[in-house]
């Protein structure tokens, strides 16, 4: 130690030797600068190295697996997002008593690419055999895909079966009672199924799939007074405004938003919402 701090006596003597003009910290900071020169580039290049690193692309691990190009599961992912995902959640973990969880699912596992495409084709009714939620599974999404758009989608079903780890359980999607039956509440027997696959996709989050409301979330709607005593193009008007906490009118203190949150739906659409209000009402409230 003893020695270092000699040497460095020594360095600034020798400057002073040379007549150049004396600053203690001379040699220092030109040494801090010296090294400071060389390691800045280094730490940049290191840097440099880490990031262009190719960090492994969005579903390329799944894509490679599947044999497909990263892009085109990115694609399938962005339907689901846009088709599946309300009903069946935003990474396929299913929402209960609504879509089941479609991620490590023992029925997609089980099903061809070509079975698969047909049920998402064709949707699953409540008065299918295999339902067991009395919800509905509404044909292509309720969004209209087209078939390629639906291919895109088994794609990204396959995806999401993660290799080795088991299926889930589907206790929770089981609502049956011991006869076998399903509720009656979304068993409303319909003669058009728009206006419920409508409020399925917008509206049942908040108000329940029989449209029977959610503790702090949405009003029932099956008994609503208001709904009974309004016009259906009043209804119309309600839904598109929505009603917010500082209405007057509030009585929950929580927002219905306008159009229920769903900005592309139609008042064409809304129509049919309506409709399916009517009949849940006369179901709910015998005529
Ligand atoms: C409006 C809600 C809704 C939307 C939107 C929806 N589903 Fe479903 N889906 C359901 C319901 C409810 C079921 C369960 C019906 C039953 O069997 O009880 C279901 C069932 C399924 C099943 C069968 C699962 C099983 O375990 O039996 C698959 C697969 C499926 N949906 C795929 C899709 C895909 C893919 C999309 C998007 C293109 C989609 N669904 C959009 C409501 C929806
Ligand atoms: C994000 C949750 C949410 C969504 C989604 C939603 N609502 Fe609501 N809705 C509410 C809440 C909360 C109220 C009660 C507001 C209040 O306190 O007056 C309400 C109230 C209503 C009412 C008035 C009921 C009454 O008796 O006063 C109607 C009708 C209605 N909603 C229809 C719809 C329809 C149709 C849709 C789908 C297009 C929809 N809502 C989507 C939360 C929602």
């Amino acid at each position: 130690m003893n020695g270092h701090s000699r040497e460095n006596k020594g360095t600034q003597h020798g400057s002073k030797l040379l007549g150049k003009p004396t600053d203690p910290n001379k040699w220092q900071a030109l040494l801090a600068g010296t090294i400071f020169a060389i390691t800045l580039p280094l730490l940049i290049a290191i840097a440099i190295g880490t990031f262009e690193k190719p960090v492994p692309a969005r579903w390329s691990v799944e894509a490679a697996a599947l044999g497909l190009a990263p892009m085109d599961l990115a694609r399938g992912a962005t339907t689901y997002a846009m088709g599946c995902a309300v009903c069946h959640g935003s990474h396929g973990e299913g929402v209960v008593n609504i879509g089941k969880p479609l991620r490590n699912s023992a029925f997609v596992r089980g099903q061809s690419d070509p079975q698969l495409h047909d049920l998402i084709v064709r949707g699953r009714a409540p008065s299918d055999p295999l339902n067991t939620t009395g919800a509905l599974m509404p044909p292509r999404g309720a969004v209209g895909l087209s078939d390629a758009q639906v291919s895109d989608v088994v794609a990204y079903l396959r995806a999401i079966q993660e290799p080795g780890v088991p299926v889930v359980a589907m206790d929770a999607w089981d609502l049956r009672d011991e006869t076998g039956s399903l509720p009656v509440a979304t068993g409303v027997e319909l003669a058009d199924h728009r206006g419920y696959d409508l409020y399925m996709a917008s509206c049942a989050a908040c108000h329940g799939t029989g449209a029977q409301g959610l503790d702090g979330l949405g009003l029932p709607l099956s008994t609503s007074g208001f709904v009974r005593g309004a016009s259906d193009r009043d209804l119309v008007t309600f839904v598109k405004l929505g009603r917010p906490t500082w209405d007057e009118n509030n009585v929950t203190g929580l927002d219905m938003p306008p159009k229920g949150g769903n900005p592309s739906i139609t008042d064409e659409q809304l129509g049919q919402i309506v409709g399916y209000l009517r009949e849940v009402q006369k179901s709910a409230m015998g005529g």
